[in-house]
Protein backbone atom coordinates (compact mmCIF):
# COMPACT_ATOMS: atom_id res chain seq x y z
CA UNK A 1 0.00 0.00 0.00
CA UNK A 2 1.40 3.55 -0.70
CA UNK A 3 1.71 5.90 2.10
CA UNK A 4 0.23 9.25 2.21
CA UNK A 5 1.84 11.88 3.56
CA UNK A 6 0.52 15.02 5.71
CA UNK A 7 2.35 18.29 6.27
CA UNK A 8 1.66 19.93 9.42
CA UNK A 9 2.54 23.14 10.84
CA UNK A 10 2.03 25.11 13.87
CA UNK A 11 1.43 29.34 12.69
CA UNK A 12 1.64 32.47 14.63
CA UNK A 13 1.48 32.93 18.29
CA UNK A 14 1.17 29.74 20.81
CA UNK A 15 -1.40 29.00 22.61
CA UNK A 16 -2.66 26.52 24.92
CA UNK A 17 -4.36 23.74 23.41
CA UNK A 18 -2.18 23.61 20.26
CA UNK A 19 -0.82 19.92 21.29
CA UNK A 20 -4.13 18.72 21.91
CA UNK A 21 -5.04 19.27 18.38
CA UNK A 22 -1.67 17.69 17.26
CA UNK A 23 -2.34 14.74 19.37
CA UNK A 24 -5.97 14.02 18.22
CA UNK A 25 -4.85 14.89 14.30
CA UNK A 26 -2.24 12.67 14.61
CA UNK A 27 -4.09 9.82 16.28
CA UNK A 28 -6.79 9.72 14.27
CA UNK A 29 -4.95 9.67 11.26
CA UNK A 30 -2.50 7.38 12.60
CA UNK A 31 -5.49 4.86 13.41
CA UNK A 32 -5.75 4.21 9.58
CA UNK A 33 -3.63 2.18 7.81
CA UNK A 34 -1.30 4.07 4.92
CA UNK A 35 -1.10 8.03 6.44
CA UNK A 36 2.17 9.47 7.85
CA UNK A 37 2.27 12.66 9.30
CA UNK A 38 5.11 15.22 9.66
CA UNK A 39 5.08 18.60 11.65
CA UNK A 40 7.41 21.23 9.92
CA UNK A 41 9.48 22.92 12.64
CA UNK A 42 8.69 26.57 13.92
CA UNK A 43 5.88 26.90 11.17
CA UNK A 44 6.71 26.32 7.76
CA UNK A 45 10.75 27.39 8.42
CA UNK A 46 10.87 23.61 9.11
CA UNK A 47 10.22 22.79 5.48
CA UNK A 48 11.75 25.67 3.70
CA UNK A 49 14.92 25.81 5.93
CA UNK A 50 18.64 23.59 4.57
CA UNK A 51 18.80 21.38 6.13
CA UNK A 52 15.16 20.66 6.46
CA UNK A 53 13.41 20.67 10.20
CA UNK A 54 10.58 17.92 9.75
CA UNK A 55 9.93 16.10 12.79
CA UNK A 56 7.94 12.49 12.25
CA UNK A 57 5.26 12.82 14.25
CA UNK A 58 3.70 9.02 15.29
CA UNK A 59 1.88 7.79 18.12
CA UNK A 60 4.58 8.13 20.61
CA UNK A 61 5.71 11.37 19.48
CA UNK A 62 1.93 13.14 20.72
CA UNK A 63 1.67 10.60 23.88
CA UNK A 64 0.44 12.84 26.54
CA UNK A 65 0.97 16.12 25.12
CA UNK A 66 -2.24 17.22 25.32
CA UNK A 67 -1.41 18.57 28.89
CA UNK A 68 1.19 20.82 27.49
CA UNK A 69 1.20 24.46 26.89
CA UNK A 70 2.58 25.72 23.56
CA UNK A 71 3.54 23.70 20.83
CA UNK A 72 5.51 20.48 20.20
CA UNK A 73 6.60 21.53 16.69
CA UNK A 74 7.59 25.38 17.87
CA UNK A 75 5.57 28.34 15.23
CA UNK A 76 6.88 31.84 14.67
CA UNK A 77 5.67 35.18 13.37
CA UNK A 78 9.04 36.04 12.13
CA UNK A 79 9.21 34.31 9.00
CA UNK A 80 6.69 32.27 6.34
CA UNK A 81 6.70 31.43 2.71
CA UNK A 82 5.32 35.11 1.85
CA UNK A 83 7.65 36.90 3.95
CA UNK A 84 11.09 35.07 4.48
CA UNK A 85 13.88 37.19 5.86
CA UNK A 86 17.09 37.42 4.03
CA UNK A 87 20.21 39.36 4.70
CA UNK A 88 20.70 41.88 1.92
CA UNK A 89 24.11 43.00 0.72
CA UNK A 90 23.81 46.36 2.97
CA UNK A 91 23.59 44.49 5.84
CA UNK A 92 19.54 44.63 6.72
CA UNK A 93 17.15 42.49 6.27
CA UNK A 94 14.84 41.93 3.69
CA UNK A 95 11.86 39.84 3.17
CA UNK A 96 11.09 37.78 0.23
CA UNK A 97 8.60 35.56 -1.34
CA UNK A 98 8.82 31.93 -1.12
CA UNK A 99 5.82 30.69 -1.92
CA UNK A 100 6.49 28.83 -5.09
CA UNK A 101 9.61 27.18 -3.40
CA UNK A 102 7.08 25.65 -1.13
CA UNK A 103 4.73 24.45 -3.59
CA UNK A 104 7.63 22.78 -5.31
CA UNK A 105 8.79 21.66 -2.24
CA UNK A 106 5.40 19.99 -1.11
CA UNK A 107 5.00 18.81 -4.54
CA UNK A 108 8.61 16.87 -4.81
CA UNK A 109 7.89 15.46 -0.88
CA UNK A 110 4.36 14.10 -2.14
CA UNK A 111 2.26 15.72 0.79
CA UNK A 112 -1.30 14.71 0.47
CA UNK A 113 -2.58 17.43 2.44
CA UNK A 114 -0.99 20.53 4.49
CA UNK A 115 -3.09 21.37 7.87
CA UNK A 116 -2.09 24.77 9.00
CA UNK A 117 -3.01 25.70 12.59
CA UNK A 118 -2.93 28.97 13.19
CA UNK A 119 -5.14 32.38 13.89
CA UNK A 120 -6.46 35.09 11.05
CA UNK A 121 -3.31 36.18 9.55
CA UNK A 122 -1.73 32.12 9.25
CA UNK A 123 -5.41 31.71 7.54
CA UNK A 124 -4.84 34.19 5.45
CA UNK A 125 -1.05 32.42 4.47
CA UNK A 126 -3.35 29.12 3.99
CA UNK A 127 -5.56 31.03 1.71
CA UNK A 128 -3.12 32.05 -0.67
CA UNK A 129 -1.35 28.69 -0.59
CA UNK A 130 -3.94 26.94 -1.42
CA UNK A 131 -5.06 29.85 -4.56
CA UNK A 132 -1.45 28.26 -5.49
CA UNK A 133 -2.53 24.60 -5.84
CA UNK A 134 -1.50 23.53 -2.66
CA UNK A 135 -4.26 21.14 -0.68
CA UNK A 136 -4.56 22.86 2.46
CA UNK A 137 -6.88 22.66 5.58
CA UNK A 138 -7.04 24.92 8.52
CA UNK A 139 -7.47 25.04 11.68
CA UNK A 140 -8.77 28.29 13.71
CA UNK A 141 -6.24 29.04 16.66
CA UNK A 142 -6.52 31.86 18.86
CA UNK A 143 -6.33 32.75 22.53
CA UNK A 144 -8.06 36.21 20.87
CA UNK A 145 -11.13 34.47 19.58
CA UNK A 146 -11.07 36.99 16.75
CA UNK A 147 -12.11 34.20 13.70
CA UNK A 148 -15.14 35.21 12.12
CA UNK A 149 -16.14 31.86 10.50
CA UNK A 150 -16.29 29.98 14.07
CA UNK A 151 -18.10 30.48 17.08
CA UNK A 152 -14.80 30.00 19.65
CA UNK A 153 -11.38 28.92 19.05
CA UNK A 154 -9.34 27.22 21.35
CA UNK A 155 -6.87 28.33 23.61
CA UNK A 156 -9.57 31.82 24.23
CA UNK A 157 -11.04 30.22 27.62
CA UNK A 158 -7.61 29.24 28.86
CA UNK A 159 -6.67 33.14 28.79
CA UNK A 160 -10.24 34.14 29.95
CA UNK A 161 -9.54 31.74 33.12
CA UNK A 162 -5.80 33.68 33.42
CA UNK A 163 -7.57 37.30 32.89
CA UNK A 164 -10.26 35.95 35.35
CA UNK A 165 -7.49 35.12 38.31
CA UNK A 166 -6.21 38.05 37.94
CA UNK A 167 -9.21 40.20 38.22
CA UNK A 168 -9.96 38.58 41.69
CA UNK A 169 -6.52 39.08 42.85
CA UNK A 170 -6.48 42.54 41.90
CA UNK A 171 -9.76 42.92 43.37
CA UNK A 172 -8.77 41.74 46.91
CA UNK A 173 -5.34 44.47 46.78
CA UNK A 174 -7.72 47.20 45.26
CA UNK A 175 -10.12 46.60 48.23
CA UNK A 176 -7.48 46.61 51.47
CA UNK A 177 -5.41 49.58 49.86
CA UNK A 178 -8.36 51.88 48.13
CA UNK A 179 -6.79 51.71 44.71
CA UNK A 180 -7.67 52.06 40.86
CA UNK A 181 -6.40 48.91 39.77
CA UNK A 182 -5.58 48.26 35.76
CA UNK A 183 -5.67 45.22 34.16
CA UNK A 184 -4.33 45.09 30.22
CA UNK A 185 -5.31 42.06 28.30
CA UNK A 186 -5.02 40.63 24.82
CA UNK A 187 -7.22 40.53 22.52
CA UNK A 188 -5.60 42.56 19.68
CA UNK A 189 -8.70 44.12 18.12
CA UNK A 190 -11.17 42.78 19.79
CA UNK A 191 -12.32 42.92 23.31
CA UNK A 192 -13.71 39.10 23.73
CA UNK A 193 -10.96 38.40 26.80
CA UNK A 194 -11.66 41.65 28.20
CA UNK A 195 -15.10 41.29 28.31
CA UNK A 196 -15.43 37.94 29.49
CA UNK A 197 -13.24 38.63 32.29
CA UNK A 198 -14.81 41.65 33.82
CA UNK A 199 -17.91 39.77 33.61
CA UNK A 200 -16.26 36.46 35.31
CA UNK A 201 -14.05 38.42 37.74
CA UNK A 202 -16.41 41.44 38.46
CA UNK A 203 -14.61 44.04 37.14
CA UNK A 204 -16.34 47.59 37.61
CA UNK A 205 -15.17 49.09 34.28
CA UNK A 206 -14.32 47.03 31.34
CA UNK A 207 -12.45 49.25 28.32
CA UNK A 208 -12.70 47.38 24.46
CA UNK A 209 -12.01 48.55 21.03
CA UNK A 210 -15.58 47.87 19.97
CA UNK A 211 -16.96 50.84 22.59
CA UNK A 212 -14.96 53.85 22.13
CA UNK A 213 -14.66 54.96 25.88
CA UNK A 214 -15.15 58.82 27.16
CA UNK A 215 -13.12 59.49 29.95
CA UNK A 216 -15.71 61.81 31.46
CA UNK A 217 -18.74 59.48 31.71
CA UNK A 218 -16.09 56.44 33.80
CA UNK A 219 -14.90 59.78 36.02
CA UNK A 220 -18.73 60.48 36.55
CA UNK A 221 -19.27 56.29 37.23
CA UNK A 222 -15.92 55.90 39.60
CA UNK A 223 -16.78 59.34 41.79
CA UNK A 224 -20.91 57.77 42.02
CA UNK A 225 -18.98 54.31 43.22
CA UNK A 226 -16.47 56.53 45.90
CA UNK A 227 -19.22 58.43 46.99
CA UNK A 228 -21.61 55.06 48.11
CA UNK A 229 -18.83 53.91 50.06
CA UNK A 230 -16.45 51.55 47.65
CA UNK A 231 -13.76 53.56 46.96
CA UNK A 232 -11.82 50.96 44.60
CA UNK A 233 -12.09 49.71 41.56
CA UNK A 234 -10.82 46.94 38.98
CA UNK A 235 -10.79 48.29 35.82
CA UNK A 236 -10.10 45.99 32.58
CA UNK A 237 -8.50 47.21 29.24
CA UNK A 238 -8.74 45.26 26.18
CA UNK A 239 -4.88 46.01 24.29
CA UNK A 240 -7.14 47.67 21.73
CA UNK A 241 -9.21 49.76 23.52
CA UNK A 242 -9.15 53.86 22.94
CA UNK A 243 -10.77 56.66 23.91
CA UNK A 244 -13.33 58.36 21.47
CA UNK A 245 -12.25 60.35 18.55
CA UNK A 246 -8.52 58.40 19.09
CA UNK A 247 -7.10 54.73 17.98
CA UNK A 248 -5.21 52.14 19.12
CA UNK A 249 -1.63 52.07 20.57
CA UNK A 250 1.00 50.20 18.78
CA UNK A 251 3.76 49.71 16.73
CA UNK A 252 3.84 47.80 13.30
CA UNK A 253 6.59 44.19 14.02
CA UNK A 254 9.11 42.07 12.00
CA UNK A 255 7.81 40.12 8.66
CA UNK A 256 3.89 40.03 8.30
CA UNK A 257 4.31 43.87 9.63
CA UNK A 258 0.94 43.13 11.65
CA UNK A 259 1.00 45.74 14.75
CA UNK A 260 1.84 44.84 17.98
CA UNK A 261 -0.66 46.88 20.58
CA UNK A 262 0.62 48.37 23.95
CA UNK A 263 0.03 51.40 25.66
CA UNK A 264 -3.83 51.01 26.54
CA UNK A 265 -3.17 50.84 29.86
CA UNK A 266 -0.57 52.77 30.74
CA UNK A 267 -2.67 55.82 28.09
CA UNK A 268 -5.82 55.31 30.98
CA UNK A 269 -4.02 55.51 33.53
CA UNK A 270 -2.64 58.67 32.52
CA UNK A 271 -6.09 59.98 31.88
CA UNK A 272 -7.45 58.51 35.16
CA UNK A 273 -4.55 60.97 36.67
CA UNK A 274 -5.31 63.92 34.81
CA UNK A 275 -8.97 63.75 36.27
CA UNK A 276 -7.85 63.81 39.62
CA UNK A 277 -7.76 60.45 40.65
CA UNK A 278 -5.21 58.66 42.75
CA UNK A 279 -3.49 55.45 43.83
CA UNK A 280 -4.07 54.06 40.22
CA UNK A 281 -1.81 50.94 39.12
CA UNK A 282 -1.63 49.03 36.17
CA UNK A 283 -0.88 45.47 35.86
CA UNK A 284 -0.05 44.19 31.84
CA UNK A 285 -0.51 40.50 32.21
CA UNK A 286 1.06 39.64 28.87
CA UNK A 287 1.84 36.33 27.88
CA UNK A 288 0.77 34.63 31.12
CA UNK A 289 -2.42 34.65 29.27
CA UNK A 290 -1.13 32.16 26.17
CA UNK A 291 1.10 29.99 28.48
CA UNK A 292 0.83 26.82 30.24
CA UNK A 293 -1.74 24.08 30.44
CA UNK A 294 -4.46 24.19 28.79
CA UNK A 295 -8.02 24.07 30.63
CA UNK A 296 -10.20 21.20 29.22
CA UNK A 297 -12.73 23.06 27.50
CA UNK A 298 -9.20 23.90 25.30
CA UNK A 299 -8.33 19.99 25.48
CA UNK A 300 -12.18 19.27 24.47
CA UNK A 301 -12.30 21.96 21.57
CA UNK A 302 -8.88 20.84 20.19
CA UNK A 303 -9.38 17.98 20.01
CA UNK A 304 -12.29 18.04 17.94
CA UNK A 305 -10.63 20.18 15.49
CA UNK A 306 -8.07 17.54 15.14
CA UNK A 307 -10.13 14.85 14.84
CA UNK A 308 -12.35 17.02 12.13
CA UNK A 309 -9.19 18.17 10.43
CA UNK A 310 -8.22 14.48 9.40
CA UNK A 311 -11.59 13.74 8.31
CA UNK A 312 -11.60 16.60 5.97
CA UNK A 313 -8.30 15.47 4.63
CA UNK A 314 -9.84 12.17 4.20
CA UNK A 315 -12.49 13.53 2.20
CA UNK A 316 -9.89 15.71 0.12
CA UNK A 317 -11.73 18.75 1.52
CA UNK A 318 -9.66 21.36 1.04
CA UNK A 319 -9.16 25.43 1.01
CA UNK A 320 -11.54 25.26 4.14
CA UNK A 321 -11.06 25.90 7.81
CA UNK A 322 -12.60 23.51 9.99
CA UNK A 323 -15.18 25.52 11.99
CA UNK A 324 -17.46 25.15 15.40
CA UNK A 325 -20.63 26.35 15.00
CA UNK A 326 -23.63 26.04 17.42
CA UNK A 327 -22.02 23.01 19.02
CA UNK A 328 -21.18 21.15 15.58
CA UNK A 329 -18.25 20.74 14.18
CA UNK A 330 -18.13 21.74 10.49
CA UNK A 331 -15.98 23.05 7.32
CA UNK A 332 -16.10 26.67 5.99
CA UNK A 333 -14.09 28.05 3.16
CA UNK A 334 -10.88 29.73 3.96
CA UNK A 335 -12.01 33.13 1.71
CA UNK A 336 -14.83 33.05 4.13
CA UNK A 337 -12.85 32.26 7.08
CA UNK A 338 -10.48 35.21 7.11
CA UNK A 339 -12.66 37.81 5.34
CA UNK A 340 -12.97 39.57 8.18
CA UNK A 341 -11.99 39.54 11.75
CA UNK A 342 -15.15 38.58 14.69
CA UNK A 343 -15.59 41.50 16.89
CA UNK A 344 -17.77 42.16 20.21
CA UNK A 345 -20.69 43.51 18.54
CA UNK A 346 -21.72 46.59 21.62
CA UNK A 347 -25.74 45.39 21.33
CA UNK A 348 -24.70 42.24 22.23
CA UNK A 349 -26.59 40.06 24.77
CA UNK A 350 -23.29 39.36 26.61
CA UNK A 351 -22.54 43.49 26.83
CA UNK A 352 -25.86 43.97 28.24
CA UNK A 353 -25.34 41.37 30.94
CA UNK A 354 -22.31 43.32 31.73
CA UNK A 355 -24.40 47.07 31.99
CA UNK A 356 -26.82 44.97 33.53
CA UNK A 357 -24.55 44.12 36.40
CA UNK A 358 -23.58 47.85 36.37
CA UNK A 359 -20.41 47.21 34.15
CA UNK A 360 -19.06 50.64 32.89
CA UNK A 361 -17.82 50.87 29.44
CA UNK A 362 -17.45 54.50 29.12
CA UNK A 363 -20.21 54.90 26.57
O1 LIG B 1 -2.93 36.95 18.69
C1 LIG B 1 -2.50 36.51 19.92
C2 LIG B 1 -1.75 37.59 20.66
O2 LIG B 1 -1.39 37.07 21.93
C3 LIG B 1 -2.50 38.90 20.80
O3 LIG B 1 -3.49 38.88 21.78
C4 LIG B 1 -1.36 39.84 21.10
O4 LIG B 1 -1.67 41.14 20.68
C5 LIG B 1 -0.24 39.29 20.27
O5 LIG B 1 -0.56 37.95 19.99
C6 LIG B 1 1.10 39.35 20.96
O6 LIG B 1 2.06 38.99 20.03
P1 LIG B 1 3.59 38.64 20.33
O7 LIG B 1 3.62 37.19 20.67
O8 LIG B 1 4.25 38.91 19.02
O9 LIG B 1 4.05 39.50 21.44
Amino acid sequence: MSVKKILVATSGGDCPGLNAVLRAFVKSATNQPGWEVWGSRQSFSGLLNIPQELVRLNRQAVSGIHVKGGTIIGTTKESGPFNWPVRGADGKIEYVDRSDDMVRICRYADFAAIVNIGGDGSQRMSLALHKKGLPVIGIPKTIDNDLAATDVTFGFQSAVDVATEAVDRLVSTAESHNRIQILEVMGKNSGWIALHAAIAGGAEVCLIPEIPYDIAKIKDFLLRRFDGGKRFAVIVVAEGAMPIGGGPLGEKTHANLSVKLSGAAERFANELAAADFEGIRCTILGHVQRGGTPVSTDRLLGSQYGVRAFEMVQAGDFGKMVSFRNGVMTAVPLEEATAAIKTVAPGSYLVHVAKSINICFGD
